[in-house]
Order: structure tokens, then C-alpha cells, then sequence
């Protein structure tokens, strides 16, 4: 089966080294196929080992790092007539896919300037394509949330990719992005970051357990003061750790302790609730650190997010994950790391490190 991931543009290479790992895990044997420089990856895999118990399973967008949303029994269509795309896209359709029912046909473009440029061609094009399904045999079920979306992605007004996507696997997000507005009063636009990862990397449960109530927080590297923003709107009574000035609105709210200190040196007079870090730093050097609150147990999670300039992102960020087990002591019955490279991120990802829940799931 073909799949396509979407990923932040740029991030192709990283996104077909995890797939490789992803897909090998479950059982699944594949290639990739890079699509320009679109965010848009092909993998073509096929379950060889069928001993494995998790051979019939097929990976979840929010399990990935580098993928924000998975489309499945995908297909590549090239050299679209001008005169009549839409009944080539529809007969692709019909040979990638057995279903015939759909809940919602939604029209994409790559998360590029140029891309976004297809986006007022999209909206008029859905009706077409719309007309095109329905005269290929499909049916529209928009109130059946068991039956998949179809997607069509057009990379340029000729070549497009489409496949199919369940509720149950994919992103809640549109194309895999959420669109969070930007607050006016947030002294930085890093902000959303935190923000996102509130958002995406914890469950409802968790966020109503940590989030409503306050607690305690350290934030290291604080400066500006836009993470610090999020902290101090969840009530939280904050530690902001970083040489740099705190925006004077957050110092205000009486919420808020500033020490203009090395963020490696400093230590809480007593355990916190939530440590949060968004230091431009090494990031094995950031997961030492982090490593080390856990474990002298001086926090209970923690949200970081670690800098990639370096060229094989994915494997830095594997090696960061394993130092952390390594160094906390922690271990994965009891303990979880969730990793994403967030929309709001650019050359980094989010990590949420984590208590794993009682029960519910994400
Ligand atoms: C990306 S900025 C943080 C932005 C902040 N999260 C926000 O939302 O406004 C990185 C910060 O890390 C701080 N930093 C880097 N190394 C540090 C260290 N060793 N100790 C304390 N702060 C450090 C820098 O001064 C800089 O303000």
C-alpha cells in the first residue's frame, strides 16, 4: 500500500528516515519517494513479516515526529489535463481504493509559498471534483464518521497525490496544522509553541490534571517571556531562568520570579511542578540537564524543545531520546517521551516528558 506523509518542508529526508524506522517496527517493508521540496513523502510498503503480531496495524500520524498527517491507499497522479483534472484524479481513485463511500473530499496544497498559492484554485475546484466521485461510483456519507476523507494534494496545477484518511488514525487538523491565533499580549511568537504542545501532546485528561489548576513552574531559557506567558495564563507561579530582560507586563502580574542566572547552574530551592526549556543550546547538552531534574526528582514533567541545525535530525533526536532513559533512570512502563516537530517549530522539535496516564489514551 502507498502511503503519503506530510511533513514540514525541508524535513523530506528526516521524514523517510523515521518512516523507515516507523514502518520496519509494525512489520512493513518499504521505499520512499520524495516529491520536490514540498513537505509531501510517498512510502510504498508492504507487511513482510507476518509473524509479527503489529503487522496488520498501520502507524498513526500522532506517533510520528516528523509527519503531521498520513494518508492511506495513496496514489500519485501526474500530468493533469488542464481541460478535465478532475475525472483523471476520480479514475486514480478508483484503482488505489476499494471504498466507495466517503465522509468528506478535502482539497490540499503543500505548506509552501508556492502552495499557498493553489489555495483559491482548490476552493474552486472542489465542486468539480466533487461531481467527478460521484459520477466514478463514489458516494458522499457525510454524517458516517467510520467512512475514510478522500484527499487530494496538488504539489503544481498538474501533479497531485491522493489518498484516504480515517478519523480514528489521522490528524484532527486540516493537512495536519493547527491554526492557533497568535495573543496580542505574548512578548514573543515562540509562544505558540508551547501553546501547540499543550494542545497536541497532551490528552484532555492530562490537560484539565496539570493545566487548570496552577502549580508551580520553572522555565529555563525564559527570556522574552513567551512560553512564560502560556505558564502564567494556566496560573501557574513561575521561575523564569535566563540572563535576557522578562517582558515588564509578565513581571507585573506578581506571578512571576526572574533570576538572571546560568540556566546549567541553577537549582530550585524545592521541587516544581513543570519544568519548561526553549534554550538555544546543544541539544544533547539540553537533555543532560533535563535529565538530571528527573532525576533528582526536582520536577514532575516537563516540556523542552531541542534545536536541529545539524543534518540528520532524526537520528539526533533517536539518540537524544535513549540519553534521557539513560540518565534519568526512568523507564517506560511508568514513564512516557512524546516528540514532534510541532507546526510552530522551525528547526526543532517539542518533546513532552511525562508520567504515563492511568487509562486514557490519545
Ligand atoms: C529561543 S530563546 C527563548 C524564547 C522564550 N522561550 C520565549 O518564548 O520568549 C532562548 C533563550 O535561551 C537563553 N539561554 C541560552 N543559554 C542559556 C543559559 N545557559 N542559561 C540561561 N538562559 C540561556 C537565551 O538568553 C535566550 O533568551
Amino acid at each position: 500500500m502507498r502511503f503519503v506523509l506530510y511533513c514540514r518542508p525541508g524535513f523530506e529526508k528526516d521524514c523517510v528516515a523515521e518512516a523507515h524506522d516507523q514502518f520496519a517496527s509494525l512489520g512493513w517493508d518499504g521505499y520512499p519517494e520524495i516529491h520536490g521540496e514540498h513537505g509531501i513523502v510517498s512510502y510504498n510498503g508492504t507487511p513482510f513479516d507476518p509473524e509479527n503480531p503489529r503487522s496488520s496495524e498501520i502507524p498513526y500520524a500522532a506517533n510520528f515526529i516528523f509527519t503531521r498527517h498520513i494518508l492511506e491507499q495513496a496514489t500519485v497522479v501526474k500530468e493533469l489535463p488542464a481541460a478535465d483534472r478532475a475525472t483523471k484524479l476520480a479514475e486514480a481513485l478508483l484503482k488505489s481504493t476499494k471504498f466507495r463511500n466517503f465522509r468528506e473530499l478535502v482539497l490540499e496544497f503543500p505548506d509552501t509559498n508556492e502552495g499557498r498559492a493553489l489555495a483559491n484554485f482548490c476552493k474552486k475546484f472542489h465542486p468539480a471534483m466533487g461531481n467527478a466521485l460521484k459520477r466514478s461510483g463514489f458516494t458522499l456519507d457525510r454524517g458516517n464518521h467510520n467512512a475514510p476523507a478522500v484527499h487530494v494534494c496538488f504539489l503544481d496545477y498538474e501533479n497531485a497525490v491522493m489518498g484516504l484518511s480515517w478519523k480514528k488514525r489521522s490528524s484532527p487538523w486540516r493537512s495536519g496544522i493547527p491554526r492557533l491565533k497568535f495573543p496580542e499580549e505574548a512578548p514573543s511568537r515562540s509562544t505558540l509553541k508551547l501553546d501547540e504542545a499543550f494542545l497536541t501532546l497532551l490528552t484532555e485528561e492530562e490537560r484539565n490534571e496539570r493545566l487548570q489548576g496552577g502549580g508551580t513552574a520553572v522555565d529555563l531559557g525564559a527570556s522574552p517571556g513567551g512560553w512564560t506567558y502560556q505558564l502564567l495564563e494556566r496560573s501557574f507561579f513561575v521561575t523564569a531562568v535566563d540572563n535576557g530582560k522578562m517582558a515588564e507586563s509578565l513581571m507585573a502580574t506578581g506571578m512571576l520570579d526572574h533570576k538572571s542566572e546560568d540556566a546549567f547552574k541553577f537549582k530550585p530551592k524545592t521541587p516544581v511542578d513543570l519544568l519548561v526549556c526553549d534554550m538555544v543550546e546543544k541539544p544533547q547538552r539540553v537533555i543532560e540537564l533535563v535529565a538530571r531534574w528527573f532525576k533528582e526528582q526536582q520536577c514532575t514533567w516537563a516540556v523542552i524543545n531541542l534545536k536541529l541545525p545539524m543534518k540528520k535530525r532524526f537520528a539526533e533526536v533517536e539518540a537524544c531520546q535513549l540519553a534521557f532513559w539513560e540518565l534519568s533512570g526512568l523507564t517506560e512502563d511508568k514513564f512516557e517521551i512524546r516528540c514532534k516537530q510541532l507546526y510552530h517549530d522551525r528547526d526543532e522539535v517539542t518533546l513532552v516528558l511525562i508520567p504515563k496516564p492511568k487509562k486514557a489514551k490519545r
